[in-house]
């Protein structure tokens, strides 16, 4: 066997080789930022109040994580709700600076930190301990709707098949996460808690367009009631709101269409 040496590739002189100068990543720095969270707690309060607290985070930080650092740091007994902290359950929707969004959503750098920033329960829904409102008008609201397939005939033995243009009517309406942040923005149901509230239309909304449904006659009655979709006033506060970009005013809308022309 005979073996080949291959020249020698020549090396470049030292001189000529630049070297190359990674440019340096900047590193986070923590601030202190002050939280006015509007407390109450039933058991010694008589009316809710404001506390400032002041705990230092990143601006990538949340405000959930702000929470949890003042829960750990200054008051064990601050009370709120959260599951995900993902933005998938719904759980922590709360007024921040007088906006309704989820906590864990809102980072520190999209808010003016230049001044105290306010956190306080979503209006509407009794207030139960500081952050924490009672969901149970809410949910009843959800479930006089109807929000589940109402099939017709009987069980098929394979699936029910449906176009992709007949999915899309209604794709929208399927992210919601039931946060409420729509119905406690919406003025109307501030002042009339009877009001159904967006969430609950778009509940049905979701249901109402599936062409696999037979029930949208029943939930179009529930809704002609007036204390139905009638009540909105068109204010776009529910659409603002929403977390997850659903058109909800644009879905009411629909959903009187419907009630009118009777037609889905
Ligand atoms: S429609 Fe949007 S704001 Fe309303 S409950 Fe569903 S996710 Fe929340
Ligand atoms: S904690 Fe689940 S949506 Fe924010």
């Amino acid at each position: 066997m005979t073996t080949t040496l291959l020249p020698e590739t020549p090396a470049e002189p030292a001189s000529n080789v630049t070297p190359v100068v990674m440019p340096e990543t900047p590193v986070p720095v923590a601030t202190d930022v002050t939280f006015r969270i509007r407390r109450y707690q039933p058991d010694f309060d008589e009316e809710p109040h404001w506390v400032d607290y002041t705990v230092a985070l990143y601006p990538t930080d949340r405000v959930l994580t702000a929470l949890e650092k003042i829960k750990a740091e200054h008051d064990g007994s601050l009370t709120f709700r959260r599951s995900c902290a993902h933005g998938i359950c719904g759980s922590d929707a709360m007024r921040i600076n007088g906006r309704n969004r989820l906590a864990c959503k809102t980072l520190v750098k999209d808010i003016d930190i230049s001044k105290p920033i306010t956190v306080e329960a979503i209006k509407g829904l009794p207030l139960e301990k500081d952050l924490v409102v009672d969901m149970e008008p809410f949910f009843a609201a959800y479930r006089q709707v109807l929000p589940f397939l109402i099939p017709e005939g009987h069980e098929p033995t394979k699936e029910r098949i449906q176009s992709a243009e007949d999915r899309a009517r209604f794709d929208d309406t399927t992210k919601c996460i039931l946060c409420a942040a729509c119905t406690t923005s919406c003025p109307v149901f501030w002042t009339n808690e009877q009001y159904f509230g967006p969430a609950a239309i778009v509940a049905a909304h979701r249901f109402i367009f599936d062409s696999r449904d037979a029930g949208s006659n029943a939930r179009l009655e529930v809704l002609n009631d007036k204390e139905g979709v009638w009540r909105c006033r068109t204010t776009f506060n529910c659409t603002d709101a929403c977390p997850r970009g659903i058109e909800i005013t644009k879905a009411i809308q629909e959903v009187k269409q419907a009630l009118i022309f009777r037609r889905v």
